[in-house]
């Protein structure tokens, strides 16, 4: 089994979310739920970005004792000195100095000739590492970037010291068989890719970040980057929660393993929910709340005969209390007799046919049948007789 680490930038990409602006406080409450959660490495923040992130990744570095706490910084060296500052109280510092290495990023965005982003990648990753044992680069929108430029960008980026590189799909371009034959491409010409983690970084644009995420697993990452509940830029980043359950629920495939408790996903889901004010869809996978709700007849009556026949994730593993069996159009006899039943009522075989009846012609109806609506129906019944 390998070992797969999980970097959370909820509180940095994360926070980069339209509309979304977390206080010291909340980042605090967040940080210490993601370390319950089992995660490795927080990037708590971009400390030259303002003073309040400064404060809230001091503050956390105060705060959390056994996750690695990263800052990030571009290639400044005001940057790289402002992130130290606000990492001096961490167990276990480490910086993220990123430069982009696209064409389009180097010609528009930056003004730079591909051999200054080389020098300026060599100059400033040698200055963290003077700083910090652990060092990051990312060559940003690397997934747009020439390969050969790019072998070249993360080999300078070693050489001058950094532990660890991580590769962004910055605008979410990528697709799995592209960016698992990217690490690949990597880990055959990186002189040395043992000895350095090799992580992923995914957005969400084209609906792949999970499974781009997974492709560079399998392909020598050793690292993954995302945010709970996939927030972040635009359409989002990496969603924490489905990478860590893919792994765990198909471990016989990917033969890995992590720290993550998985019983405090939907606590985590859930606060970061509710201090971001971003909610979580129905049909989101793991953590939305149709995941463990099962509407057809024919997917209840097989659930209550053996919950495995629907059910991949047992909903308790991620902290979820039960599945549910809503009763809709679709519905069977066993569940409408099963919660009947759980509502203290015990019909007779005529009666209970005689009320899935009107169930159904109810049913057709609205979009969902409640406890209030049964009470009702067989109320109902009863006063006719
Ligand atoms: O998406 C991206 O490229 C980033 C970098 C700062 C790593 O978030
Ligand atoms: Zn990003």
């Amino acid at each position: 089994m390998k070992k797969i680490q999980f970097f959370d930038t909820t509180l940095r990409d994360g926070e980069q979310t339209p509309g979304v602006n977390f206080n010291t406080e909340e980042k605090v409450q967040i940080a210490k739920q993601l370390e319950a959660y089992g995660i490795d490495v927080i990037e708590a923040g971009f400390p030259i970005s303002s003073p309040g992130d400064f404060e809230a990744v001091r503050a956390i570095a105060g705060a959390v004792s056994h996750m690695t706490v990263a800052g990030l910084a571009r290639c400044r060296k005001e940057d790289i000195d402002r992130a130290h500052e606000a990492l001096k109280d961490a167990a276990d510092p480490q910086i993220h100095v990123f430069l982009a290495t696209s064409d389009i990023h180097m010609k528009y965005k930056l003004k730079m000739t591909p051999e200054e982003v080389l020098a300026s990648i060599k100059e400033h990753v040698a200055y963290a590492r003077s700083k910090f044992e652990k060092v990051q680069f990312s060559p940003e929108d690397a997934t747009r970037t020439n390969k050969d430029f790019l072998v070249k960008a993360v080999q300078t980026a070693i050489d001058a010291g950094a532990t660890i590189i991580n590769i962004p799909d910055t605008v979410g371009y990528t697709n799995p068989t592209e960016y698992g034959a990217l690490f690949r491409h990597l880990r055959e010409n990186i002189a040395n890719f043992a000895d350095v983690t090799f992580s992923s970084h995914c957005h969400d644009d084209l609906g792949m970040a999970t499974a781009n995420a997974l492709a560079a697993i399998e392909n020598g990452a050793t690292r993954v980057e995302g945010t709970m509940n996939g927030i972040g830029e635009r359409a989002g980043n990496t969603a924490i929660e489905e990478v860590a359950i893919a792994l765990h629920i198909r471990k016989d495939f990917y033969q890995a393993e992590s720290s993550i408790v998985f019983n405090q996903t939907k606590r985590t889901s859930d606060l970061v929910s509710r201090l971001s004010g971003v909610s979580i869809p129905r049909n989101k996978a793991v953590i939305g709340a149709n995941a463990y709700a099962h509407e057809s007849g024919i997917h209840q009556d097989g659930v209550l005969k053996n919950p495995d026949t629907y059910e991949i994730i047992t909903p308790s593993l991620v902290g979820v209390d039960s599945n549910s069996l809503p009763l809709g159009k679709l519905s069977g006899k066993h569940a409408f007799a099963t919660r009947v039943a759980e509502l203290g009522y015990d019909l007779a075989a005529d009666e209970m046919n005689d009320a899935f009846k009107r169930f159904k012609v109810l049913a057709d109806k609205k979009k969902q049948v409640t406890v209030d609506d049964l009470h009702a129906l067989i109320a109902g019944q009863t006063q006719e007789k």
